[in-house]
């Protein structure tokens, strides 16, 4: 997971926090984007600064048009910032090239989406197989993967079947599974159960918690679901831009 990027620069966060939670997994400070330009600029992100810590599992919440989509597509690599730096596992984000920025995104950061974000004409299978045919994973091992993590996810009896043949719920663990199948250190969620009733919103809600913390990744999640908010070990509230709750205590 953690070959060197051939950009790789390591950020003042690979001190261990005081507090004695680790490395931060994320760092982020005085983030800025802006969309448009002129009298029709909207600025989306303020000057974010916030630290994620390696194996926290972090909710966003916020109002609609508050800027949770947007932080999260510029951790993610999806989105570039006007200003400031984040840090992803030591690796500055906001200094890559786009290269780099792809090839964090194949080997680190996995992405969850609130439409699920899955091909129409893959079997669930051949979705989560995506990821490791990008990272050129011979096909028995892919194989051994995909079916241990569409098991994981409650899916080991619906390997065979598209998108259109899977319920909602179905459709999301399908992407649970893909975003987990190339093992990230990173999983960033946007409003993974936006599309589910409330019934089946929990249910994978619960099942992220648990993935997490099994597998002991670093989590991102933005959601208005209180499930999560309560399943989460820190609730960041951002507002216009701006983070207006779940600031770390400076820990001494
Ligand atoms: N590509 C874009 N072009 C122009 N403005 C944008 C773009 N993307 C986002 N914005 C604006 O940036 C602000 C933040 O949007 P963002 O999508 O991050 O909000 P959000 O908190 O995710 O909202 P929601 O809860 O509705 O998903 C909004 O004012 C939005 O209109
Ligand atoms: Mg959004």
């Amino acid at each position: 997971m953690n070959e060197a990027f051939a950009n790789d620069v390591r950020g003042p966060q690979g001190a261990v926090d005081i507090a004695g939670r680790g490395t931060a997994y994320v760092q982020v400070r005085g983030l800025v984007r802006t969309f448009g330009s002129g009298a029709t600029a909207v600025t989306a992100l303020h000057g974010i600064d916030l630290e994620v810590w390696a194996g926290e599992f972090v909710a966003v919440k916020g109002r609609s048009g508050s800027g949770k989509t947007t932080l999260l597509n510029i951790l993610g690599g999806l989105d570039r910032a006007d200003g400031g730096t984040v840090f992803v596992d030591g690796h500055e984000v906001t200094a890559m090239s786009d290269a780099d920025v792809l090839r964090m995104r194949r080997e680190r950061v996995a992405y969850v989406f609130q439409g699920f974000g899955l091909l129409p004409i893959l079997t669930a299978r051949e979705n989560v197989g995506v990821p490791l045919r990008l990272k050129k994973v011979a096909p028995a091992e892919r194989e051994r993967r995909v079916v241990e993590v569409l098991e994981r996810v409650g899916l080991g009896a619906h390997l065979n079947q598209t998108p259109a043949e899977l319920s909602g719920g179905q459709q999301q663990r399908v992407g649970l599974a893909r975003a987990l199948v190339a093992d990230p250190g990173l999983l960033l969620a946007d409003e993974p159960t936006g599309q589910l009733d409330s019934g089946t919103a929990r249910e994978i809600m619960q099942l992220i918690a648990e993935l997490v913390r099994d597998i002991g990744m670093t989590a991102i999640v933005t959601t208005h679901d209180p499930v999560l908010l309560s399943v989460a070990d820190r609730v960041i509230e951002i507002a216009d831009g701006r983070i207006v709750g779940g600031f770390e205590e400076p820990g001494i």
